[in-house]
Order: C-alpha cells, then sequence, then structure tokens
C-alpha cells in the first residue's frame, strides 16, 4: 500500500512538472512578455504542487509506515457460512479423483478375484432359448396388429360409421388386449426368457400409452370440429382435414392425419404423447446422430460388461446371507450392490434418455428434444418424478392427472392414483417376464407417495437433495435383491451357494 501511495506521488510530481514544460513550451512562439507572465505562472505552479505533494507524500509516508505493521482484519474463516464462499470447485474435483482412485481399486481386486467375466455371448442367451426360435421379436411383430385397428376405428369415428360410444368401446377392447396378449403369451411360452419377456413388454406398455394418447386426442379433435361447426352454423369454412404446406413443413388438420404414415411416425416417435403437428427439425445432422450412435455403443458394452463383472458376483454372494437370514451380512452385501447398481442406472439413464432417444429423435427429425429435466438437483421427491423420465410424467399429466382434476378429483388422489397406476406398470414390467408375483417393485412405487411428504415436510434444501439420492441409491438395489432372491429360490434352490464377493 504505502509503495503503491509513494508511487502515485512520484507519477502525479512529474506530470506536473511535465505540464508545467509543455504550457511554457507552447508560449515559445508568442511576445516575451506574455512569456515572462506564463513562465511565472508556470514556476508557482509547480511551487505549488511540490508544496500539497510534499504534504500529501508525508500524510501518506505516516499512513505506509502504520500500514506496514498491521496485519490483520476483521474476516471469517473460509469454511463457516458467513464468509460468503462459495467456490467448492476444487472438492467437487477431489471427490471425483477419489471416486476414480476407489473403483480403479475395487476393479483391480475384482480383476484378481474372478479373472475376466464379460462374455457378450451371454447377453444374446438372455434373450434367446434357441437361436431358430424368437417368440419375443414374434411377439412385437404381432404388435402392430393393435396398430391397425387403432387407425381403423378412428377412421371410422372421423367418417361418422362409429359413434362415440362404439368408437370407446373398441378402443377399450383393443387397449386390454394390448396389456393381457403379451402376459398371457410370456406366461404360456417357455421359450420366451425374462430379458425377450421384459423387452416385449416393454414395447406392449409404450404401444398401450401411445394408443391411449391417440384414442384421447383425436377425440378432442373432433369435439372441437363439432362446437367449430357449430358455431359456424355448417359454414363450408370449417377445416376439410386437408394438408397444407407451409415453411416447408406440412401441416395436418383433423382429419387428414387419419394416415398409415402419421401413425407410425408417432409410433416411432421418442414421445407417449400424440400431437397432429409435431415439431421437426430442418434435417438430420449427421455428426450429431454418429455421436449418439457411438454414445449408444459404447455405454451397451459398458452396461454389459459392469453387470457380468461386478454386479452379479455380489448378487450371487448375497443369496447364502439372505437364506441364513445373517442381517448384518444382508446389510453388508447391499451396500456393496448399491454401488455398481446406481453406477448402472446413471449410465442406463444417459444410454437411454439422452444417447438412444436423441438419435432416434434426429432421424425422425424429432424436434422436442426434452426427455428428461434436471433432476439430479431435486430438492423434493415430487421434483424427482417431475423430471426424470419426461415423457412418462407428460403422458400421466394429459391423459390422466388433469382430466382427474378437471372432474373435481382432490390432487392429493390424483397423485396417488397416477403413482398407483406407475407402480402396476412397475410391477406388471417385472412379475410377470420373471414369472412370480411379489410385489417389491409395485410397493417400492406406492413408497413414493409417504417418502414424498416426509422429504417435502422435514427436509430442505441440500439435506432434500441428500434424501433423494439416499432413496435412489438404497432403494434400488433393495428391490433388486428381493426379486433375484425371490427368483433364485423359485429356480435354483439346490446349486451351490457362492459366500465370497469382493
Ligand atoms: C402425479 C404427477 C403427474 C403430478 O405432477 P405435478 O407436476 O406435481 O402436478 P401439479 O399438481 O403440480 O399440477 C401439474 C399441472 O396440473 C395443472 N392443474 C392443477 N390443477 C388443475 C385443475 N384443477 N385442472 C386442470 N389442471 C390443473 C397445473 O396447472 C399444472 O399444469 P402445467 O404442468 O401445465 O403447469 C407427477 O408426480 C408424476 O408424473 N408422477 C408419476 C411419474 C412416474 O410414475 N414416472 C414413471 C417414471 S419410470
Amino acid at each position: 500500500m504505502g509503495d503503491k501511495d509513494k508511487f502515485g506521488a512520484t507519477l502525479r510530481r512529474r506530470a506536473t512538472i511535465t505540464a508545467a514544460k509543455g504550457e511554457s513550451k507552447q508560449l515559445n512562439g508568442t511576445n516575451a512578455t506574455s512569456v515572462s507572465n506564463s513562465s511565472g505562472k508556470a514556476k508557482r505552479k509547480i511551487q505549488e504542487s511540490f508544496t500539497t505533494d510534499s504534504l500529501n507524500e508525508h500524510g501518506k509516508q505516516k499512513n505506509a509506515s502504520y500500514d506496514k505493521m498491521r496485519c490483520h482484519k476483521m474476516q471469517e474463516s473460509m469454511l463457516s457460512s458467513a464468509s460468503g464462499f462459495r467456490n467448492y470447485r476444487g472438492i467437487l474435483n477431489w471427490c471425483v479423483v477419489m471416486l476414480v482412485l476407489n473403483n480403479a481399486r475395487l476393479f483391480l481386486e475384482n480383476l484378481l478375484r474372478y479373472g475376466i467375466l464379460v462374455d457378450p455371448i451371454q447377453v444374446v442367451s438372455l434373450f434367446l432359448k434357441d437361436p431358430y426360435s424368437w417368440p419375443a421379436a414374434c411377439l412385437v411383430i404381432v404388435s402392430n396388429l393393435f396398430i391397425i385397428v387403432a387407425l381403423y376405428t378412428e377412421r371410422k369415428l372421423a367418417m361418422g360409421s362409429f359413434g362415440e360410444k362404439y368408437g370407446l368401446l373398441i378402443h377399450s377392447i383393443n387397449l386390454s388386449v394390448i396389456l393381457c396378449f403379451p402376459v398371457i403369451t410370456v406366461l404360456k411360452l417357455p421359450s420366451i426368457t425374462p430379458a425377450g419377456g421384459l423387452f416385449a413388454l416393454g414395447v406392449y406398455t409404450v404401444l398401450f400409452l401411445k394408443l391411449y394418447s391417440y384414442k384421447d386426442v383425436n377425440r378432442w379433435c373432433r369435439e372441437r370440429r363439432h362446437t367449430k361447426a357449430r358455431s359456424l352454423c355448417r359454414s363450408l369454412s370449417c377445416p376439410s382435414g386437408q394438408s397444407s404446406e407451409n415453411g416447408g413443413q406440412t401441416h395436418v388438420s383433423y382429419p387428414g392425419n387419419l394416415s398409415l404414415r402419421d401413425m407410425y411416425y408417432f409410433i416411432f416417435a421418442p414421445t407417449l404423447c400424440y400431437e397432429l403437428n409435431f415439431p421437426r427439425s430442418e434435417r438430420i445432422r449427421i455428426g450429431f446422430l454418429l455421436r449418439r450412435l457411438f454414445e449408444m455403443l459404447l455405454l451397451t458394452q459398458l452396461l454389459v460388461g459392469l453387470t457380468q463383472q461386478w454386479m452379479v458376483p455380489i448378487i450371487r454372494s448375497s443369496m447364502k446371507p439372505f437364506k441364513d437370514m445373517d442381517l448384518s451380512r444382508i446389510i453388508e452385501r447391499l451396500l456393496r450392490l448399491a454401488l455398481p447398481n446406481h453406477l448402472i442406472w446413471l449410465i442406463f439413464f444417459y444410454w437411454f434418455f439422452h444417447s438412444s432417444m436423441n438419435f432416434v429423435a434426429e432421424l425422425l427429425r424429432f424436434g422436442d428434444r426434452e426427455f428428461y429435466r434436471d433432476w439430479w438437483n431435486s430438492e423434493t421427491v415430487t421434483y424427482f418424478w417431475q423430471n426424470w423420465n419426461i415423457p412418462v410424467h407428460k403422458w400421466c399429466l394429459r391423459h390422466f392427472y388433469k382430466p382427474m382434476l378437471r372432474k373435481g378429483v382432490s390432487k392429493w388422489v390424483g397423485q396417488s392414483a397416477v403413482f398407483f397406476a406407475s407402480a402396476f406398470f412397475h410391477e406388471y414390467l417385472v412379475s410377470v417376464p420373471l414369472r412370480m408375483f411379489r410385489l417389491w417393485a409395485f410397493m417400492g412405487m406406492m413408497a413414493q407417495l409417504p417418502l414424498a411428504w416426509f422429504v417435502g415436510r422435514y427436509l430442505r434444501g441440500n439435506y432434500g437433495n441428500a434424501a433423494v439420492w439416499l432413496s435412489l441409491i438404497i432403494g434400488q438395489p433393495i428391490a433388486v435383491l428381493m426379486y433375484v432372491h425371490d427368483y433364485y429360490v423359485n429356480n435354483y434352490q439346490d446349486e451351490p451357494l457362492e459366500v465370497e464377493a469382493l
């Protein structure tokens, strides 16, 4: 500080002298009297500036010598919240480094103990028992029949050949069969493996949600058409269902949308909510598409590798503590499983919601890419369910929750009904392929309601966020272990048990 002040004073003094010199130089060309006058003024100026500067300098020298002695001031420690310090980037990097190091150790230990367990051929055998029999794929191909029935019904409704009630009956039968037919097939056909069954049921569930939305939206269009027609007194200006070109994009209006092409675009589009005119991107970005494809391939390998090498040995070794009902060992295995399970779930999230959905969307030039929002910042369980799976959340809001609220159902009952339906589908997707009904997934989903209430009521901010993470990290492996244990007891009771795991 002192040095700085001295330096400043020197600079100012030099500037005053230079200014005075400059002034006298400028005046050289004029008459002598004015020269002598002005040189006198300049001298006075210089003298004045020297006097004030020397006074300032004296004070500043005094201050500087005082400053030299002071080395403390009033301030808070950085880690205390009152300091206002918020930059913890270094700590975050430290966490990442520690995570990588710890996992590297686990990876090495795992390799030393088990050798390489990764076997891509085994993945194929998860889906197929017999390479010449593809029952799950056949089941998926048959699903086209239900798509055609839905389209045919909508065309008849648009033409007025079917009444609204009759149309609703056909749609209801069609949707019920979509849910029941794969269940009966999976339960009756022993050649369908659990993985194959899960794939087929997943496709049918998505189809159920899509066709439900298709039915609703077309009904809304008919209702709007009737209202418009009534208000225009059967005027011919009522839209006749033609397609129009708007800025290079075709704009369809009801019933022009009831075509096979439109239906299949919706079936393959990464959304569950039907719309007559989806937002479309202008072109396919090849670079973006290839990046997503590369991610999909890489992450699939990683998912398979981590499951076979890390998760399966832990699950196998958890069976004995379960059989002996050794509680402390069960908890220990559960915590061991939590890490690989959570890592695999995170990778799955990125693989499905970012890479795969963006890949399909880019291929179809589907414009709305909001497949997820920042669920990782969730401070409440409600926020998590609103943001982690946007296609399902949008469907729930548009076709289930809001219609219920409009009918006068309370928010609490509406939310409970949505979670009940979601719990049903979770159980449906797990129990049927495994051919055992244990309700663990159902209970896990229903438990979200009291958990949401507890976190919303008692925990806020970072504590709420930690509670959401904890429920994800611990909740899932509990369900996994429950199902695997029950599946093991059902199918491999007599096989010898593995005891050790990393
Ligand atoms: C149940 C669920 C739909 C509730 O969603 P939410 O966003 O908390 O619901 P809210 O009560 O805040 O209301 C949401 C909407 O309803 C609207 N709404 C509220 N009261 C209304 C009423 N009486 N009539 C019509 N609309 C109403 C709100 O305006 C809001 O609309 P917006 O989204 O356009 O802003 C949500 O938690 C959910 O999707 N849960 C299940 C998720 C799930 O199972 N996912 C599975 C993933 S594997």
